[in-house]
């Protein structure tokens, strides 16, 4: 698909996909397609940041190539490696068959044959439907001599590697880069980016996501659903729950064949909202029916 050609364009098209964007959220999508600017998304979790690159992937009709990143990530997991263990097998053969041709084998071992493509290189690489999705998941998770590196790599979409030479990517590719802020990124990587920050959907919002990703629940169960969640993020906890953790708990709620909400079915399946053990005691007792109340008084009889 090409590129679309306004901000409502990428709302349909995101939609389509059964993601749910506001207008702020695809003004910088339509902008980082349009410009060929990374885009930084940072946010709660469970707010949608992965699944937009998924969705964008699957909306463009582009493949979608995803650097996990974790403590201790290094460049050369992330862009490529040599496959050590071919490498050795080749090299056995060729003393076993007597093979004199030592040259030829030095440049064979170091070819394409041998390489590990890692995301960073694939996403160099010229796919034919189009430059890729590359998703930088999690940056906030490695360190910054890894950031550094990556904002080489993202300012001239370029790798070098010493025995082959440098691969330029003909296209950029579209970068989404991700982060739940347990540290903050580094000014100069995020001034190559358009940032944007993802917060908790609001009442309306959250509606329409979870129809969209739990058409099965009926409207009212969906309603009392996102108003307890709704009023839950309000408390004082220590890991509130994201819009993933709303559609779970619709969905669990299904499966038990629940059609209202009541303090028992809410104690029963808490496990799906809550992944804290001081979390949920804090609705033990009295306390789940007056957020219970409280969330239905928020809510305009249907
Ligand atoms: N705007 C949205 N439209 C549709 N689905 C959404 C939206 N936001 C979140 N979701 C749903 O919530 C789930 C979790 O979203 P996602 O994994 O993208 O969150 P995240 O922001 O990457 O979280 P984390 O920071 O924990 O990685 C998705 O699988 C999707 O089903
Ligand atoms: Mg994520």
């Amino acid at each position: 698909m090409t590129q679309p050609s306004s901000i409502e364009a990428v709302q349909t098209m995101l939609s389509r996909q059964n993601y749910v964007a506001g207008r702020a959220l695809s003004t910088v999508v339509f902008l980082a397609l349009r410009l060929g600017k990374p885009l930084f998304l940072e946010g709660e979790p469970g707010t949608g940041k992965t699944e937009i690159a998924k969705a964008i992937a699957a909306g463009l009709n582009r493949r979608l190539i995803r650097l996990q990143c974790y403590e201790g990530l290094d460049a050369a997991s992330a862009v490529y490696e040599w496959n050590f263990p071919a490498q050795m097998i080749a090299i056995r053969t060729a003393e076993a068959a007597g093979s004199a041709d030592r040259d030829a084998l030095q440049t064979d071992l170091f070819s394409d044959r041998y390489l590990t493509e890692r995301p960073l290189l694939q996403a160099m690489r010229p796919h034919p439907e189009g430059p890729p999705v590359l998703l930088i998941d999690e940056l906030d998770r490695t360190d910054e001599p890894f950031e550094a590196f990556l904002l080489e790599a993202l300012s001239d979409f370029q790798v070098t590697i010493p025995e082959i030479g440098t691969i330029h990517a003909p296209e950029p590719p579209i970068v989404i880069v991700t982060s739940n802020r347990t540290r903050e990124v580094h000014d100069a990587l995020k001034r190559r980016c358009l940032y944007h920050w993802v917060d908790y959907p609001d009442f309306a919002r959250e509606m329409e996501i979870l129809t969209a990703r739990a058409p099965e629940a009926s409207a009212a169960l969906s309603r009392e659903v996102v108003a307890f969640v709704q009023r839950l993020r309000t408390e004082d906890l220590f890991k509130k729950p994201g819009v993933a953790e709303t559609i779970d708990w619709a969905k669990c709620l299904l499966a038990l064949d629940v059609i209202s909400l009541s303090p028992q079915t809410i104690a029963d399946t808490l496990g799906a909202v809550l992944k804290y053990q001081d979390d949920i005691a804090k609705l033990e007792g009295s306390e789940a029916k007056r957020l219970l109340d409280e969330a239905r008084a928020t809510l305009a009889p249907a």
